[in-house]
């Protein structure tokens, strides 16, 4: 299945040619903001933050999916195959494009079963982009990292920034090069890319697909749905989690900072919260009362052991001021309350 979708994404319909007067139409600010999987799960309310501050006409949202436009309030969509080095870069120049959010990426589940794919896909375009800044046709890069660059022989709890890493998954591997591409071209040649190591990100308003953390949204789903839910990661196995208002927060303040401010060209330790399956279930059960889980393991796991508890992130809170609104009990809240309304038959 896998090289007939490479194949289909190849030939993707693109109509470039159909905007090619839209840059002249793109309103006059000092940014105009491309997003690269403005449909994932952060790609959709990064894109709708954009919008609300720089306005709709400065903001190209782009994807493999077809437009949908209950999903982006961009003023532009470009359906596009992020791997495709030119055609990126055509767009790029089409609308004058000063700042990318370059969130297109395959999840670590995924990324086992995909390794050659996930590679490609995780590295060669942010690549890309770098060399784009170098030339010149850029200004900055915001490009995700993750808690999976964290690895064997590191210890659990209150990881902190300048540790060891040493991955043995896929998407982990493809991150922590990801972040040297970073470091690298901003050393060698002072391109502005910025960086944050997300934990888990939990949202209600579009699903993630297939991440080792996915079970902390899944369980909100099948709790008001079925009352009940079979976790595929253990009981007491605990990791570093985010609600997604407090991730877009952070991307936001990290894009925002002087210059000057950012200390790490690699990527930011983020810690969130952390907890474990067996503690979401009893928050959940303030809500839920009859809610019902139980565990069933699967390769997952493994990529979850190899992940710390909890991490550190006192450098992002020093250099540009990282802060949280959401705890464990207000996000369950939060996700219940729109869960309820967004699934009503
Ligand atoms: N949420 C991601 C995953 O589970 C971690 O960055 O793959």
């Amino acid at each position: 299945m896998f090289p007939k979708l490479i194949n289909f994404f190849k030939f993707a319909i693109h109509t470039l040619n159909s905007k090619k007067n839209q840059s002249l139409h793109m309103e006059s600010s000092t940014e105009k903001i491309l997003i690269t999987g403005a449909l994932g799960q952060i790609g959709t309310e990064l894109t709708n933050r954009l919008v609300a501050i720089h306005g709709k006409e400065n903001v190209v949202a782009s994807g493999l999916d077809r437009f949908d436009k209950n999903l982006t309030s961009a003023g532009y969509y470009e359906r596009m195959d992020v791997t495709n080095t030119q055609l990126v870069r055509q767009v790029i120049k089409e609308y004058e494009i000063t700042t990318v959010y370059h969130l297109a990426s395959l999840l670590s589940g995924t990324s086992e079963k995909q390794p050659l794919f996930a590679w490609k896909l995780n590295v060669e375009p942010l690549i890309n982009f770098c060399e784009m800044a170098r030339e010149g046709l850029i200004k900055k890069i915001f490009w995700p990292s993750s808690i999976a660059v964290f690895g064997k022989g590191i210890p659990k709890e209150n990881v902190g920034q300048d540790v060891v890493l040493n991955p043995t998954t896929v998407y982990g591997i493809s991150k922590l090069a990801g972040e040297k591409w970073c470091e690298y071209y901003f050393d060698k040649h002072g391109v502005d890319v910025r960086s944050i190591r997300y934990p888990g990100l939990i949202s209600w308003k579009t699903p993630a697909g297939g991440g080792t953390t996915d079970y902390a949204v899944e369980i909100y789903y099948e709790a008001i749905e079925e009352g009940k839910y079979t976790s595929f990661i253990s009981e007491n196995t605990a990791m570093p989690m985010l609600y997604m208002d407090d991730a877009i927060n952070a991307t936001l303040k990290l894009m925002e900072a002087p210059k000057e401010n950012i200390t790490v060209r690699s990527s930011y330790n983020l810690g969130g919260m952390s907890f474990t399956p067996a503690e979401l279930a009893a928050e959940i059960r303030k809500e839920i009362p009859e809610f019902k889980i139980d565990y069933k393991p699967d390769f997952r796991q493994a990529i979850a052991d190899s992940w710390p508890a909890s991490i550190d992130d006192s450098v992002a809170k020093k250099d540009w001021g990282l802060t949280y609104d959401f705890d464990i009990t207000e996000m369950t809240r939060d996700m219940i309350k729109n869960l309820k309304t967004k699934l009503k038959p």
